[in-house]
């Protein structure tokens, strides 16, 4: 693997790199939703959805405990919450950025989760307590995406689940006509919406620089996960990794 988590141009430190993700998240916290909704025509939506999908099982049981990590404004929160039953324990979703959180906190904490501001690479929660972590398209943000993995198998019981949801890089025409959308038309959208133009040329950055599905799958298999597999929605734009927190590191 090249690189060992995300690292905003100019940036070569995970410390450093932590921090600009922080402040550039808090800095677009106003517009994200929108600019989410419209450079993906709501296919997100879907996303989440599938996602929430995936996991019904452990969702229908009331005493599951969740944690939606990087849950920023809570779309993926909320697309897990619609699986809770009445009276469920609730969802914690955890993000570093505070103007993003309280975007989320907003929307999901009348709904049944507990909103907590932490860091993914630091998580206030005890080893072995959780029976399933979601992430969604926050994952590639890390500073270490190893260090993210077995933080969260940490938390995670034995046998507990992990899903994350994250952008990829399509192949063939389709890959494309995609590739030209992403790096051109959406950062001078995201650029005229935001006013700024870090944000939305770290997107792709980020994204053509996260491993490809084979090398995600080997590292979680490198690091205590069992069951590892990927599954691509739309084309591969995103695509879901599920795994089991294996008994054995
Ligand atoms: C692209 S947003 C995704 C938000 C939401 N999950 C969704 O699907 O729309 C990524 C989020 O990850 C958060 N994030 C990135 N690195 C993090 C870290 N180390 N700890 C906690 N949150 C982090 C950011 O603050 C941001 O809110």
């Amino acid at each position: 693997m090249t690189l060992p988590g995300a690292r905003p141009a100019g940036i070569d430190d995970e410390g450093s790199a932590a921090l600009a993700v922080r402040e550039m998240f808090d800095s677009i916290a106003p517009r994200y939703d929108l600019l989410n909704h419209l450079l993906s025509s709501s296919v997100d939506r879907l996303w989440w959805w599938r996602a929430a999908w995936r996991f019904r099982d452990v969702l229908a049981d009331p005493d599951a405990a969740i944690l939606d990590v990087c849950c920023g404004t809570g779309d993926m929160t909320m697309a897990l919450l619609k699986r809770r039953p009445k009276g469920a324990r609730p969802i914690v979703a955890i993000d570093f950025a505070r103007k993003m959180l309280d975007r989320g906190a907003k929307k999901f904490g009348a709904r049944g989760a507990q909103a907590v501001e932490a860091d993914a690479l630091h998580l206030p929660v005890r080893p072995a307590s959780l029976d399933l972590i979601v992430t969604a398209f926050g994952f590639r943000n890390l500073a270490n995406y190893e260090a993210g993995l077995r933080e969260f198998r940490r938390v995670l019981k034995p046998g507990g689940r992990l899903g994350i949801l994250e952008f990829g890089t399509p192949a063939g025409f389709a890959g494309k006509v995609y590739a030209f959308y992403f790096r051109r038309v959406l950062p001078a959208v995201g650029r005229m919406i935001c006013g700024k133009d870090g944000p939305y040329t770290y997107l792709p950055n980020s994204v053509g620089s996260f491993p490809p599905p084979s090398e995600m799958l080997e590292l979680m298999r490198a690091t205590g996960y069992e069951e590892c597999s990927w599954q691509p929605y739309t084309f591969g734009i995103a695509g879901l990794y599920t795994a089991i927190r294996g008994a054995v590191a």
